[in-house]
């Protein structure tokens, strides 16, 4: 948006800039200055460059925070899973294999019925102070259907992710390799102009290491650039893989070894827990914690999914987070936006320093804290995208 608008009347500004005070560079009645949709400045209000501004908002004292960086979504699909999740919380297990059914849903969806789908949940991210999110595909698992997924996740984010290796599907069941090999071969063929990131699956139930490995290879042998989903339902040596794979990120993280907590916090792969995958399966939450006591950088996301987490709120990660991983807020509201940041390696957002995208959140609440203080309520009164 080009011109200059004075964002003024800030109780609390969260800018994750060091040169402002504390871990979260917390200015109080404070100002932002956004020029051609970049921060220009941030400083008290009283300092504020009020002429350099054709247009002035004042916030009353509300808490401003960079917008939450969603790095971790699967928003292409059909169908839906409810029924499962009501049969979970009745006591029975999460299982990979469900996976198999949105896969059949998505299949049958048209592209028209796909963008609509997606249409509403973007609608909710921003209602929810999501600014920037990624999109994996991986509910297609054909060469057509990857593409297509991808192709539309392109029309609403730059941040997409290749992930024809979800599950092996029905069709494969009999010849998992064969399928390893149509996903290194033709379906990254069709998918890689459309992608940013290639992710793997790397579990029990769904792909080996070595099998990992190979597509994970030939993914970065195309430009993309390495996420793995490892040690969701169990220990595994995914962790290990993704590190040495120099990943951006390796998700989930629910059953981490004292080794994959070394080799992460030496490492400059990020560790993006989802919160409300455990809420939604039943499984312990991951102990994030530990992860930061050992030095490893963390992020939080949504995995917003029919089956595993059918959430698209960051407050509701955020609050559970600190609720039930041993974060403090500041630590989780870190960890949902700069975290974010740099699990899709980017600068330019997940912080309010000059020169970031001018990506914010206006809150109807006077701090930060309210997010996890009062869980579940609409706290976002404004999502700006600059
Ligand atoms: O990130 N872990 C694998 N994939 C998804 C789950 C997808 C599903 O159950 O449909 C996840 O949790
Ligand atoms: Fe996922």
């Amino acid at each position: 948006m080009p011109g200059a608008t004075l964002l003024t009347g800030i109780g609390e500004l969260v800018t994750l800039d060091p040169a402002h005070p504390g871990p979260l560079g917390i200015l109080p009645d404070a100002a932002l200055l956004e020029v051609d949709g970049r921060v220009e400045w941030t400083g008290p209000a009283s300092a504020a460059p009020r002429d350099d501004a054709d247009e002035v908002i004042d916030v009353e004292g509300a808490a401003v925070i960079p917008g939450f960086v969603d790095s971790h979504t699967h928003l292409v699909f059909g169908g839906d899973r409810s029924a499962e999740f009501e049969a979970r919380m009745a006591g029975r297990p999460y299982s990979a294999g469900g996976i198999r059914s949105t896969v059949a849903a998505t299949r049958a969806a048209s592209d028209e019925e796909l963008r609509r789908r997606l249409a509403g949940f973007v609608r909710e991210l921003r209602a929810q102070g999501t600014t920037t999110f990624e999109i994996k595909s991986g509910y297609g698992l054909t060469v057509e259907d990857e593409a297509r997924i991808l192709r539309i996740a392109r029309e609403v984010t730059d941040e997409t992710t290749f992930l024809g290796a979800h599950v092996v599907p029905t069709e494969y069941a009999d010849d998992p390799d064969a399928y390893v090999e149509l996903v290194t071969g033709p379906m990254l063929d069709a998918c890689a102009p459309h992608a940013r990131w290639v992710d793997v699956f790397c579990e029990t139930g769904a792909f080996t290491v070595p099998q990992s490995r190979r597509i994970l290879e030939a993914g970065a042998a195309r430009g993309l650039g390495v996420r793995v989903h490892a040690s969701q339902l169990g220990p595994g040596d995914g962790v290990a893989l993704a590190v040495e794979l120099d990943a951006a990120s390796v998700d989930h993280g629910t059953y981490l070894t004292d080794r994959d907590v070394e080799l992460l916090a030496g490492s400059n792969t990020v560790a993006t827990l989802l919160p409300g995958v455990e809420f939604s399966t039943r499984h312990p939450y991951p102990d994030a914690r530990r992860l930061i006591d050992a030095g490893v950088r963390v992020a939080l996301a949504s995995d917003c999914n029919p089956g595993s987490s059918f959430t698209s709120s960051m407050p509701f990660c955020v609050a559970v987070a600190v609720r039930d991983m041993g974060m403090t807020v500041a630590e989780a509201l870190r960890a949902a936006t700069l975290g974010g940041a740099e699990a899709l390696r980017r600068e330019d957002v997940g912080h309010l320093r000059p020169g970031a995208r001018a990506d914010y959140v206006v809150l109807d609440a006077p701090s930060y804290v309210h997010l996890a203080y009062r869980p579940g309520v609409p706290l976002v009164a404004r999502t700006h995208v600059a």
